[in-house]
């Protein structure tokens, strides 16, 4: 049986990552006997939206719900297109559609990467954030009112629905049930943010009770991202509000030493729609052209949808050979991302051939 993958590269460095995403798929495919047929669609891209003056066609929910998976590059190129039309055009609209309500993002310190953060080794930073993808800041309810007049307006609610808050919280404590550290941090603003925080960190503690061997710890997000820099060695899985993870999911991976290696997983677990699998970081208008982006987190974000199709041992192939291929510290294959002097070809080869060699 095999896998249909739709893929979307989307713009910038996303149609630079996107083949190595699909070079290093091929290797493990070929190597564990998988089968992987990939169509490949030009919209979700800002170059798309010029041409026919939407990101999508009107048919893509049919098109795209039979797939099996989507792996995704990266959208957004603000000179052409604003984002919030080429974003909430695209991208959302797949998150929300296909109600992907988890967005899963690991952030771990590899070998081979340097930490910005001072006597920080690999290994110390190992924890995942699990973001609330469907709903909290980023609601579509709200308007601008008055416009221009001294009465001008802007409003926009975040959305809290109970059973938007548990099931994302369910899936956390799940995972951190399963880790050694069994240890869950929730992200909160209940001292400033009065009525939906409090709700959410009521909702942990409910949550908290069917799981009496998880630690649970709650910070508000200010001090959280402090000690996302001071201590990262405390967290295990971090859960949050669709923008806090947002934010943590960029920071975590920058003080592992760079956000060009960060996967997500934009999940629907009851697998009533596909799955979009995507790097953390975006279309990267200032490296773009330059074949110079890092191509690990779009590789790796091909590991966690080979994970999500039953394959574990092919996703942990590809992490192991990610993995490898840093350790080697080799500065002419490496991003310079991370400070080597490597094409992204260079280092998506690599990770391809290492793959293939087992
Ligand atoms: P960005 O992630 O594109 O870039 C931030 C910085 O990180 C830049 O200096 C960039 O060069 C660097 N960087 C990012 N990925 C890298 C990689 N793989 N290798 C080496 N360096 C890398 O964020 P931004 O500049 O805020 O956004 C640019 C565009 O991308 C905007 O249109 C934004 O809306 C969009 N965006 C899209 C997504 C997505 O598709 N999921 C995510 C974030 C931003
Ligand atoms: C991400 C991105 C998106 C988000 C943007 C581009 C809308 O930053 O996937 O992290 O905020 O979710
Ligand atoms: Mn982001």
């Amino acid at each position: 049986m095999s896998h249909k993958i739709a893929v979307m590269a989307g713009d910038g460095i996303g149609t630079e990552v996107m083949p190595e995403g699909i070079r290093v798929l091929e290797a493990t495919a070929e190597r564990f006997g998988i089968a992987l047929d990939f169509t490949h669609f030009d919209f979700a891209s800002c170059d798309y939206y010029l041409e026919h003056g939407r990101m999508l066609p009107e048919d893509w929910r049919e098109t795209l719900e039979p797939f099996d998976a989507l792996f995704y590059g990266a959208v957004g190129w603000p000179e052409k297109v604003p984002d919030h039309i080429s974003l909430w055009g695209s991208l959302l609209q797949f998150r929300r559609v296909f109600d992907q309500y988890i967005n899963l993002r690991p952030c771990r310190s590899m070998p081979g990467i340097r930490s910005p953060l001072a006597g920080r080794a690999p290994g110390d930073i190992d924890f995942y954030v699990v973001r609330e993808n469907t709903e909290g800041e980023y609601s579509s309810i709200g308007g601008k009112m008055f416009e221009g007049t001294d009465r001008e307006v802007v409003v926009q609610e975040t959305v809290m629905t109970r059973t938007g808050v548990d099931r994302v919280l369910k899936y956390a404590f799940e995972l951190a049930a399963k880790r050694p550290r069994r240890k869950l941090t929730s992200a909160t603003k209940s001292n400033g943010i009065s009525i939906t925080m409090p709700y959410w960190d009521e909702r942990v503690q409910a949550m908290a009770e069917g799981y009496p061997d998880v630690t649970v710890d709650k910070f508000h997000i200010d001090i959280l991202t402090a000690n996302f820099v001071l201590h990262p060695d405390w967290f295990d899985v971090v859960v949050g509000s669709n923008l806090f993870g947002d934010i943590l999911s960029d920071l975590g991976p920058a003080c592992t030493g760079t956000i060009g290696v960060a996967p997500s997983a934009n999940i629907n677990p009851e697998g009533r729609f596909p799955s979009l699998f995507e790097p953390v970081h975006g279309s990267a208008p200032d490296i773009a052209g330059k074949g110079i982006a890092n191509p690990i987190g779009q590789i790796w974000s091909g590991a966690m949808m080979l994970d999500h199709l039953g394959h574990e041992d092919a996703g942990k192939a590809i992490v192991d050979a990610i993995e490898a291929v840093l350790a080697r510290g080799d500065e002419t294959i490496l991003t310079p991302d991370l400070q080597g002097r490597g094409t992204t070809g260079d280092l998506g080869r690599a990770i391809a051939e290492h793959v293939a060699a087992g």
